[in-house]
């Protein structure tokens, strides 16, 4: 493993961090100084050498989808992805807290090089004290002349405003959020067209996720070998994990992507190992849409391309949740499959009927009403209503899939055991979710 010096963290625990004055006085705002005297072609070129990839789930690489806009086009808007939904992700709201600066750095570096005029921030309702503290550093921006006319006293020109949502997981998609934003319900949209093409106000328009965007500042400053000398060449560059859940010290730690998901449970430098000395008997490794782990499967890589080893959909927001060995493995089922139940827009029928049947199912099960077979009609639900076999807009439903079909067959010998001696008093527990 790599040693780790905090590069998008190395502001945290400064005084004062979010202030300009701070972020200047350690460096800040010297990358886009820099980035205004080169071309934008010599920009894209350096993030795509970078091999920046995508923060915000996909692990898209950044540079390739800023050079899909037209290139004849004469305006370009700019979305940064702060919905951050996805349970339990909390690191975008740590980078927003603790150098909104460096967002503020890394939007006109991406600004500059999609030749947008104007960047909206989309933040999650719940980010109160985030919004005051990114408008703040917006204010001190815009006062500075490093937002608005000719920044830095140069030809470009960019504005940026923070939009809130309304608080919904799939205003997180970068359809739903483009609706959200022009005012309409957070409805993803059919794609093509992208919105590279047809975006924000039916303009080409860029999504990038938050964290994406705080890692430009540093490749313009230390160089893309730099950047992509950090971790595995498939999957570069310095990285925010998240880890909750029955640990000793849950939070937002960094690192090169070549830490495992025991490295995240154990070390003293992140979560510290177990509770009480419990045993871990699940890992959600990558925000609970990905699918989860046995304790048999602690040694797979953070990085872009291990998890499909262990059956999981991606690296996701890399964000861990951990379940000890004294949680019923029924009630971890009817969470996950909860949280997909009620968040799907409603506008596919195969996501919308299926994912509220695949909740309704892990309800009756942890209510001691399963029967055998709801496990084989739950996987088989699972893989009949996402993008993937074409069946739904957005990806949501695929996101509910993994985790469903995940627990499902790795803890089946579980699940048919609980059934299998469960008592038939279901009335209490249905009760419990009035
Ligand atoms: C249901 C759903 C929810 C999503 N939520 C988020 C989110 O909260 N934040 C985010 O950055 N990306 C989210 N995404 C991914 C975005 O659609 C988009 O790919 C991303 O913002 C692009 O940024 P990146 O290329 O910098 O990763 C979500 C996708 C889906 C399907
Ligand atoms: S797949 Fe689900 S969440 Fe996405 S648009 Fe369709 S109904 Fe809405």
């Amino acid at each position: 493993m790599s040693k780790f010096e905090p590069v998008l963290l190395r502001n945290r625990g400064v005084k004062d961090s979010a202030r300009l004055s701070v972020y200047e006085s350690r460096g800040g705002y010297q990358s886009i100084r820099k980035v205004l005297n080169q071309s934008v072609d010599e920009v894209i070129e350096e993030v795509k050498k970078a091999n920046l990839r995508g923060r915000g789930g996909a692990g898209f690489p950044a540079g390739v989808k800023w050079g899909f806009l037209p290139k004849d086009r004469t305006k370009t808007l700019l979305c940064v992805n702060g919905d951050e939904s996805e349970p339990p992700t909390f690191s975008n709201r740590v980078l927003m807290e603790v150098d909104p600066h460096q967002l503020i750095e890394g939007t006109l570096i991406a600004g500059y090089a999609t030749k947008s005029q104007v960047a909206y921030i989309y933040l999650r309702v719940e980010f109160h004290e985030q919004f005051h503290i990114l408008q703040k550093a917006i204010d001190e921006a815009y006062a500075a002349g490093y937002l608005g006319k000719n920044v830095f006293g140069s030809e470009y020109s960019m504005d940026c405003y923070i939009h809130r949502g309304a608080g919904a997981y799939v205003c997180g998609e970068e359809t739903g959020l483009i609706e959200s934003i022009e005012g309409k319900r957070g409805w993803p949209r059919i794609k093509p067209p992208f919105p590279a093409v047809s975006g924000l106000f039916n303009l080409p328009t860029v999504v990038n996720n938050v964290e994406t965007l705080s890692c430009l500042p540093h490749i313009i400053e230390r160089g893309a070998d730099w950047f992509a000398n950090v971790g595995p060449s498939h999957s570069t560059g310095p990285k925010l994990f998240c880890i909750s859940g029955p640990v000793k010290k849950p939070g937002c730690y960094e690192a090169a992507m070549d830490i495992t998901v025991r490295d995240l449970i154990e070390r003293e430098d992140m979560g510290g190992g177990m509770l009480d000395g419990k045993k871990v008997k699940a890992v959600f490794p990558g925000g609970v849409s990905m699918g989860v782990l046995t304790a048999d499967e602690l040694d797979m890589k953070m990085d872009f391309s291990d998890p499909a080893n262990y059956g999981l959909l991606g690296l996701g927001t890399a964000a861990a949740v951990v379940v000890n060995e004294d949680t019923d493995i029924r009630t971890v089922l009817r969470n996950v499959a909860k949280f997909f139940g009620t968040e799907s827009c409603g506008q596919c029928t195969q996501c919308r009927e299926g994912t509220s049947w695949m909740y309704k199912i892990a309800m009756r099960i942890e209510a001691n009403a399963g029967r055998l077979e709801d496990l084989d009609i739950l996987l088989e639900t699972s893989r009949n209503m996402g993008m993937m076999p074409g069946l739904s807009i957005c990806g949501l439903p695929d996101g509910a899939k993994f985790p469903i079909e995940t627990v499902v067959s790795k803890f089946r010998g579980e699940l048919e055991e609980r059934i299998r001696s469960q008592s038939s008093d279901v009335k209490e527990v249905l009760e419990s979710y009035r």
